[in-house]
């Protein structure tokens, strides 16, 4: 389906206007599957950053004063233009970022969704009104209006994986309840954005309500994310990058979706056939690259054996290749990435973990790796391998499985497989994660669901309802009457 179009400088959007860095420098973008050139970005210099801020800011008082109907009807314009560029963009993710057509236009598709989903609630966000009669001392007289209101200038960050759904579940939100935005792409996956972009100008965006940023974030990052002129930033993306970002940003509200290592907890009784599929679609889908993979697995002795030949046989059928051939496992975004997975499982093997499913790995594309009997001292245990290789660690109890699972850095999702729901509900409350799944692989959607990471996984809760109460702070006018 993907044609290779001539290689272009895809601009950045300011008050509108399509524009190219007065520098001339530009940050090259290749493509997974083949390494060729797939275009380039401007690299912003730190003026112009600084100007797409502040316009950003001149204008957020204007925009709030809309109607909210108002900012509710662009954002159905907006998710009409884009089923409309799905093709267009689908091929765009496809080229930048290696996904196949299919699973590229289903995320165009699955946006277009999310923003009209977004539409409606953002129709329905109120305040609220207190008496206060309530407290001691006070009376009815006392009453309190408190209404929800746009932080301001929302600096949104996205990463590549889902190049254009990780950044419009952020914009939607924002745009909705008056906020203005300053969009950041992930460079890989920036042009992809930049087309999401395009289909919201033609959808009619006003003047300024959004700008787009680009360049390195190691370059342009901490001066884009320190700017005087931002109320709220909301970032997916690395751990340690999230980390750096919160720490920058100081005093201003920060959402964070951050890394994960998933495991995939099955116990004694659970459906086997049904878990070994669960599991393999949930660790392999799009090679791993994705938060929520089930990124280890963590079983019971007595049905550990089982287990693996199950995984084993679902694995053998992925085909491996590239993402014009719709195959299953599709080359890592870059060679760093495939270096590290690679490492991983060399660790692994040096320190006795025993290969179940493995097969040829050329430059970033890596077959599907299966490894059992991980231990704790195999760094792949622990780190989040963001591809496709799949630790099994056997386990002899629940408590075993709990322990290992709270003892990880991260804390965003976990899978429990078992035919007993009192043991998964009893599991389930023990374990220090933003979402346990019963007997199914791990993943975020239903997009309006809560979709949140504890401890090194994030903060703050993402999710459509979740996203806008993210965007809105209280406003307090108390009526002494
Ligand atoms: P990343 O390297 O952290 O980059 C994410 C975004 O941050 C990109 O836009 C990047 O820009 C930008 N950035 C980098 N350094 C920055 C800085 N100093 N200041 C401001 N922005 C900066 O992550 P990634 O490689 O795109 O994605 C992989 C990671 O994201 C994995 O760990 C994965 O688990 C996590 N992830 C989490 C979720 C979730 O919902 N929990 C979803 C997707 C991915 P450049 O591209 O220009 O460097
Ligand atoms: O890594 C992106 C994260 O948000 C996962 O989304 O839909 O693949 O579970 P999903």
């Amino acid at each position: 389906m993907t044609k290779q179009t001539e290689p272009a400088i895809h601009p950045f959007l300011y008050n509108n206007e399509w524009k190219e860095s007065a520098t001339g420098n530009t940050v090259d973008i290749y493509s997974p599957d083949n390494g060729n050139l797939v275009g380039s970005v401007p690299a912003m210099s730190q003026d112009e950053v600084n100007d797409a801020v502040n316009l950003t800011a001149d204008v957020q008082e204007n925009w709030a004063a809309t109607e909210v109907h108002e900012r509710s009807d662009l954002l159905h314009r907006w998710a009409d233009e884009l089923d409309s560029m799905a093709d267009e963009i689908g091929a765009m993710i496809q080229l930048e970022v290696g996904k196949t057509f299919s699973s590229a236009k289903s995320e165009v598709k699955r946006t277009a969704q999310l923003i009209r989903h977004t539409a409606e609630e953002g129709l329905r966000t109120h305040g609220s009104f207190i008496q206060g009669d309530a407290f001691p001392g006070a009376s009815r007289s006392t009453k309190a209006m408190v209404q929800k209101v746009p932080h301001g200038v929302v600096l949104a960050i996205s990463p590549f994986n889902y190049p254009v759904n990780l950044a419009a579940s952020k914009i939607a939100p924002a745009l909705v309840t008056g906020n203005t935005v300053v969009f950041k792409p992930a460079t890989q996956g920036a042009i992809s954005g930049i087309l999401m972009v395009k289909a919201l100008v033609k959808a009619g965006l006003p003047k300024g309500v959004l700008n787009i940023v680009t360049g390195r974030g190691s370059v342009i990052g901490d001066f884009v994310v320190t700017h005087d002129k931002l109320d709220m930033i909301t970032f997916t993306g690395g751990t340690a990058t999230g980390q750096h970002i919160a720490k920058q940003a100081s005093m201003i509200p920060v959402v964070l979706e951050l890394g994960g290592k998933d495991p995939a907890i099955v116990l004694s009784d659970a459906d086997l056939k049904k878990a070994a599929k669960e599991i393999v679609g949930g660790a392999f889908s799009y090679s791993g690259q994705r938060c929520t993979a089930i990124k280890r697995v963590m079983v019971m002795n007595d049905v550990a054996d089982e287990l693996a030949e199950e995984i084993r046989s679902h694995v053998a059928n992925l085909k491996v290749g590239y993402s014009t051939d719709d195959a299953d496992i599709i080359p890592m975004i870059d060679q760093k990435s495939a270096d590290f997975v690679t490492a991983l499982i060399d660790d692994a093997k040096a320190k006795g973990a025993t290969v179940v499913h493995t097969g040829a790995h050329e430059k970033n594309l890596l077959s599907p790796t299966v490894l059992d009997h991980v231990t704790e001292d195999m760094d792949v245990a622990w780190e989040e391998q963001f591809g496709p290789v799949l630790p099994i660690m056997r386990v002899e109890s629940e408590l075993e499985a709990i322990d290992l699972e709270k003892r990880n850095e991260y804390g965003l999702q976990a899978s429990i497989f078992t035919t007993d729901m009192e043991t998964a509900f009893t599991l389930s409350e023990r374990m220090n994660v933003g979402t346990v799944q019963i007997n199914g692989k791990t993943s975020r959607g239903p997009d309006h669901f809560p979709f949140l990471g504890v401890k090194n996984s994030g903060q703050g809760v993402q999710g459509i309802g979740r996203s806008i109460d993210s965007m809105l702070r209280d406003k307090v006018i108390v009526l002494n009457l």
